[in-house]
């Protein structure tokens, strides 16, 4: 009877004390600083201090109207919470191994409206119908050259992108399709291509649709710091560089199997570590404190090599950091490591995403 009752309190104080989500656009002065200083600490590395995007990778604008006023809330949440694999952009949520929790996420949200003074609109929920088979050509002559033939992104976002898919309803595709995106390369199409068009794309771009939704990894732990140096008793790797920072992935691919001692530094967010990485390598995100940046790392003379997704924004920004710390051996892996994956060479997955 007592573990009822204590089952039955618990209950009600549960009830009463989950509080609806805030999505209010009307932000206090504190909550308005705490949210910028999340943004600088963790997008504007490629989204720009100003948020205009482009700083590195392509990252889009986080200003245009057209991407906010249709985005929120639901787009917005999850493309910063779960990321979209294959491109730069990682997800943040801790429930990923990243560094925002919730209510951060929901905050950065609400912030990059009210900050630009975005009122959200309300688009149609139906479906829009039009000729896939036509929609395939027109991308072909329209969209490929900054989309990607295969929609895997290059110039413009990955509109291939299982996550993207997956929120973007037909009619936020065709807004942005038909609208463009305000002060950026994406134009608006209203007036290029006819309606039936727009349509005919949307229908394709639905089509390369293949279900997703989020997976939580089961969270790995780091490394320990004793474990930071692989292969302790081996020789030096020998690295070329280019500029003076860029290794070619192939001298770092010879340096694991010839068991060289280095270390290697995933400089994403950690939550990409967990994803996948390169074998042996200690997560070490580009958003740590720059006083932070060499902690644990010894200052020898050992190799320390970085990557990214980027293939070189975060992982420069963590080697001038160690640079400026006083690290003499620091290099980049010049391709980063999308391409690395895409040549095939080893990385490790993590526990519960292993096809991801
Ligand atoms: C000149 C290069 C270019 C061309 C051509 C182009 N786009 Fe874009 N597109 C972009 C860029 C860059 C963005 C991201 C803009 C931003 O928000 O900063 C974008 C954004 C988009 C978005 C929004 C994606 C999102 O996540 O918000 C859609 C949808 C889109 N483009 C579809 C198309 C289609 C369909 C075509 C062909 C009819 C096309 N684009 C042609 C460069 C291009
Ligand atoms: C390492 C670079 C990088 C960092 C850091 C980064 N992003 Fe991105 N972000 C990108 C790229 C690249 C894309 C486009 C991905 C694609 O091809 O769809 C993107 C896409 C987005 C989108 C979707 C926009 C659209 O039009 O679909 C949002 C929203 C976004 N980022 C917000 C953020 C926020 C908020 C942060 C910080 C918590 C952040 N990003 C950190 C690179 C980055």
């Amino acid at each position: 009877m007592r573990s009822i009752a204590l089952l039955l309190f618990l209950l009600s104080v549960s009830t009463f004390s989950v509080a609806r989500p805030n999505w209010s656009l009307e932000l206090e002065p504190a909550e308005m600083a705490q949210a910028e200083a999340l943004y600088q600490q963790y997008c504007s590395l490629c989204h720009g201090e100003d948020r205009s995007g482009y700083r590195a990778d392509h990252a889009p604008s986080l200003r245009s109207q057209s991407l906010l006023s249709t985005a929120f809330p639901g787009f917005l949440f999850t493309a910063v919470g779960y990321g979209r694999a294959g491109t730069a952009m990682d997800g943040y949520s801790d429930e990923m191994g990243g560094p925002l929790n919730r209510d951060d996420l929901r905050l950065l949200t609400r912030w990059l409206l009210a900050v630009e003074g975005v009122e959200p609109v309300k688009l149609a929920d139906t479906p829009v119908h039009g000729d896939a088979t036509r929609g395939a050509v027109v991308y072909a002559e329209q969209c490929a050259s900054c989309h990607g033939a295969e929609g895997e992104g290059d110039t413009g976002p990955a509109l291939g992108d299982p996550a993207l898919l997956a929120n973007a309803s037909d009619a936020f595709l065709r807004h942005a399709i038909a609208n463009g995106r305000d002060n950026t390369p994406m134009i608006a199409f209203a007036d290029l291509l006819p309606s039936t068009d727009i349509d005919a794309i949307v229908a394709y771009l639905r089509s390369q649709a293949s279900g997703w939704s989020p997976q939580p990894p089961t969270l790995r732990k780091p490394p320990a710091p004793e474990e930071y140096v692989l292969n302790p008793d081996g020789e030096e790797p020998v690295f070329t560089l280019r500029e003076g920072r860029y290794v070619p992935a192939a001298e770092v691919v010879r340096a694991l199997q010839e068991k060289r001692r280095f270390i290697l530094l995933d400089t994403r967010p950690a939550s990409a570590w967990q994803r996948s990485h390169i074998p042996g390598a200690v997560p070490m995100p580009y958003y740590r404190e720059k006083e932070r940046a060499g902690d644990n790392l010894p200052n020898d003379g050992t190799w320390i090599v970085a990557y990214c997704a980027c293939p070189h924004a975060a992982s420069d920004f963590v080697i001038n950091n160690l640079r400026e710390l006083g690290y003499q051996n620091t290099a980049i892996i010049d391709e980063g490591i999308l391409v690395w994956t895409a040549l095939g060479l080893p990385v490790t997955a993590g526990q519960g995403l292993a096809t991801d």
